[in-house]
């Protein structure tokens, strides 16, 4: 075995002995009975799409707290859409591979993390009783688009994307007082098994940059900013401003040029834009598409 390989095998060997000893089942390790707290948020309002614009200004507070619900919910959403298409990428990824491998074997594993990760989200959306959030259909086709055809640079890059932004913001959430108990248990459970898959796309990403034929890479530079566009843009769906009595359009082009929710979103991903780079995927015309997605 070449010494990538070997690091591969005990990378997954690692990542296999911490999901068997840390892991959870979240039907049974969350109360769904539970009613949900009367004056708390939903998520916390610096992380709304709307916070400190001229809009929230004039926004009442039960209004306010209504928008922590349905971006939650729109975050939920969001997140089983990109859970699916990970999973895909993901057993497309071990098509090719010994299935007796510790990186096969993690490779199912994270999968069936994923499952229960969006089965926990979809009961999410049902218990916060707002509407099951889609992405636009453009970008429903897109997804569908970048799951049949992504390289696998790409799908590690893009799983990287979905994963790093929600880890930050999750990461803020889940010790908030201020927030749900069921937000807090559904994101801490999320944070804590995310790094697993973190640290082992960032690895296989990684490895991938260095070996991939340079079409190969050159193709992925472009297609991962295209990919990051998508994520960035279908977090919060437009459909939560009209579920709380905005105009949508007029909302959504308040978030989108919200100073405040620029920061959030490039601090977001600052931890993961300096890996893309170091690791050689911010370059050459690519870097436009990058600053478009408002991540960089
Ligand atoms: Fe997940
Ligand atoms: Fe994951």
């Amino acid at each position: 075995m070449d010494a990538g390989l070997i690091s591969r095998e005990r990378t997954a060997e690692r990542l296999l002995a911490a999901s068997a000893k840390h892991s959870f089942d979240p039907d049974t390790d969350l109360d769904w009975d539970a009613p949900l707290e009367e004056g708390k948020w939903f998520w916390p309002p610096e992380l709304l799409s709307l916070y400190d614009t001229p809009l929230w200004k004039h926004m009442s507070e039960e209004q306010r707290m209504e928008l922590s619900r349905h971006e939650a919910a729109s975050l939920c959403s969001i997140g089983v859409w990109f859970e699916t298409i990970l999973m895909q990428l993901l057993l497309r990824h071990t098509y090719d591979l010994d299935p007796t491998s510790g990186h096969v074997r993690y490779a199912l594993t994270e999968i069936a993390d994923e499952c229960r990760h969006s089965k926990m989200f979809a009961r999410a959306v049902t218990k916060l009783g707002t509407p099951a959030y889609r992405p636009s259909r453009l970008d429903h086709q897109l997804g569908r688009l970048i799951k049949t055809i992504s390289t696998t640079p790409g799908s590690f890059t893009g799983t990287l994307l979905a994963k790093e932004i929600l880890d930050w913001i999750q990461r803020l959430t889940f010790p908030d007082e201020r927030v749900q108990t069921l937000t807090r248990g559904i994101t801490r459970i999320h944070v804590v098994e995310e790094a697993r898959h973190i640290r082992y796309a960032r690895e296989e990403l990684r490895r991938q940059m260095e070996t991939a034929p340079r079409w190969e890479i050159e193709f992925t530079r472009l297609s991962s900013a295209q990919a990051a566009r998508v994520i960035a843009r279908s977090l919060i769906s437009p459909k939560v401003y009209e579920s709380i009595g905005l105009d949508p359009r007029y909302a959504a082009e308040m978030a989108r040029t919200s100073p405040h929710r620029r920061e959030v979103m490039r601090q977001s991903a600052k931890r993961l834009m300096d890996f893309f780079e170091e690791v050689g995927l911010i370059r050459g015309p690519s870097r436009k598409l990058w600053r478009s997605s408002g991540l960089l």
